[in-house]
């Protein structure tokens, strides 16, 4: 069907919208995996129009102007929501809810009816902007735990508008077992409004077998061969992990400034082990156990003093809750402490940035690093460590006129990333001593094994992209209606 369209729906938006003097808005890109994932899937050349909320109430006279600029540069279409409901539905619901639990943080889990039915309100209103263009035949994939109740709506939608499209759903968090997802008042509302979709996709074979029981034991829905019958149709249930465009950093690694920007580093830092950790400020991402475990490697291997630092990217990140800004003072105050403790006047152990780093300067901080630490707690995925494998691999070597250090990866097993990337020294964040040992094999590894290790990783990388995730995806999406099941 040459008028089948592919639309993509998720919260974020690729850009992010700020306004300035009156009528006048800058556009900068967004933060985070999912967008990482999605513009790679439209660079490899798949047409997408990307619908989700811009972040920001835009006053009616403005309205017109934005849609066009968003609609033009970036095939985007802004869903509006009034700053109440967006306060209480992304704020409240899905980041001090949802988040939480689904990152099995139970202390920091809020249950509020408000909340919860700002949630719902916005999920229609997603449906209610989609509505008017959805045609017979359309492809829809809908993005992440903001838009849980979305695909059932969408589905209600096409049957009253008696047609038929193809409903994706893809979860970039872990999904919980089920004894911690039933802790959710809703949780049949939201299982239900998930099964809306044709096919459903999680990052892991874990996170697709905890939504498997969940269905089971919750709504009493079995699967076979992972499909669950569902009102006469079929849900595909798939594990489908998102990867990066490494040919992206490659590319990078050939551009002068980025090539610049490496030797200024290296000058800058001469002579040091370079440790980089690049993480949004968000407490799943364990950056108080990295800095406890640095500075317990320091103590345990006191040569290591005066030589190895950790350079630590802390992208803000939902900045309006409670919860960061704890987290955000209890980082600093460890970041000063292991700097009074271990720091000399030329001699500063932790490198500190609050702020987003531009894709050029990344790459080079990448490249210049000799070790990546990812220490989180949970994360569905974590595409941070495959980012730093695409700056050290064979292909990179290749790109690069400067020489390229052999890079090693410490990665926390509790990341989606773990169960498809061997080659890194796989580490429990809360265990200390175990990274602290992790960090100094890291800094002194024998070449060989260096090598060895980087060849395994960059080997998967290169594999398990984005293009290669999308295609998987949208290859099961393609398929739904092939077969026709009856309920049962
Ligand atoms: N990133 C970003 N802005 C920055 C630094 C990094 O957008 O200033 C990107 C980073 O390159 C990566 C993504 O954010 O592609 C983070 O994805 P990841 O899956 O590691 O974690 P998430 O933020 O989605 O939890
Ligand atoms: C994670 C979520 C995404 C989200 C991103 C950035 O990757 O899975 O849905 O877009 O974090 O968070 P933000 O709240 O800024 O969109």
């Amino acid at each position: 069907d040459s008028k089948r369209r592919l639309i993509i729906v998720s919260n974020r938006l690729p850009v992010g919208i700020k306004r300035m003097a009156e009528g006048q808005y800058d556009f900068s890109p967004s933060s985070g995996g999912l967008v990482t994932g999605l513009s790679g899937l439209a660079k490899g050349g798949v047409e997408f129009l990307w619908y989700g909320w811009p972040g920001i109430e835009v006053p009616q006279e403005d309205m017109s102007h934005l849609k066009e600029e968003l609609l033009h540069k970036h095939n985007a279409v802004p869903v509006l929501l009034d700053q109440k409901t967006a306060d209480h539905y992304y704020d409240g619901y899905s980041n001090s809810t949802i988040w939480p639990l689904f990152h099995y943080q139970l202390d920091k889990v809020l249950f509020n009816e408000d909340t919860s039915a700002a949630y719902r309100k916005a999920n229609q209103a997603f449906a209610d902007a989609i509505a008017p263009s959805l045609g017979h035949g359309d492809h829809v994939w809908v993005h992440d735990y903001h838009l849980m109740l979305l695909p059932l709506l969408l589905r209600q939608q096409a049957w009253k508008m008696n047609i038929s499209v193809h409903l994706g759903w893809f979860l970039h968090t872990p999904f919980p077992e089920t004894d911690f997802f039933t802790i959710l008042p809703s949780k049949t509302e939201i299982l239900d409004g998930i099964l809306g979709a044709d096919v459903v996709g999680f990052q892991t074979d874990e996170a697709r077998r905890h939504f498997l029981s969940t269905c089971s034991q919750v709504l009493g829905r079995s699967s076979i061969d992972a499909k669950i019958l569902c009102s006469g149709r079929q849900v595909v249930v798939g594990t489908y992990p998102i990867g990066v465009e490494p040919s992206e950093f490659h590319s990078r690694l050939q551009k002068d400034c980025v090539q610049s920007a490496i030797r200024a580093m290296r000058d800058n830092f001469r002579g040091a082990k370079i440790i980089v950790g690049v993480d949004r400020l968000d407490y799943i991402k364990g950056v108080p156990q990295k800095l406890y475990a640095f500075d317990r490697f320091l103590e345990t291997h006191p040569e290591w003093v005066g030589v190895a630092i950790l350079v630590q990217v802390a992208v803000p990140s939902r900045a309006h809750l409670e919860a960061h800004q704890e987290l955000k003072a209890e980082i600093q105050k460890l970041v000063g402490e292991i700097n009074g403790k271990y720091g000399k006047v030329n001699y500063v152990p932790v490198h500190f940035l609050y702020s987003s780093i531009d894709p050029d300067e990344l790459t080079a901080l990448y490249a210049v690093a000799d070790v990546c630490f990812i220490s989180s707690i949970r994360d569905g995925m974590n595409l941070v460590c495959s980012e730093f494998v695409a700056c050290h691999d064979q292909k990179a070597i290749q790109s690069s006129h400067e020489s390229i250090s052999h890079g090693t990866l410490i990665l926390s097993r509790f990341t989606g990333a773990a169960s498809s990337l061997d080659g890194s020294l796989v580490v429990n964040p809360w265990d200390q001593e175990e990274c602290a040992e992790a960090l100094a094999h890291a800094v002194s590894i024998d070449a060989d094994e260096a090598h060895e290790r980087m060849r395994k990783l960059g080997d998967k990388v290169e594999e398990q992209t984005s293009a290669h995730w999308g295609a998987s995806f949208l290859c099961a999406l393609e398929r739904v209606g092939k077969v026709e099941v009856l309920d049962m």
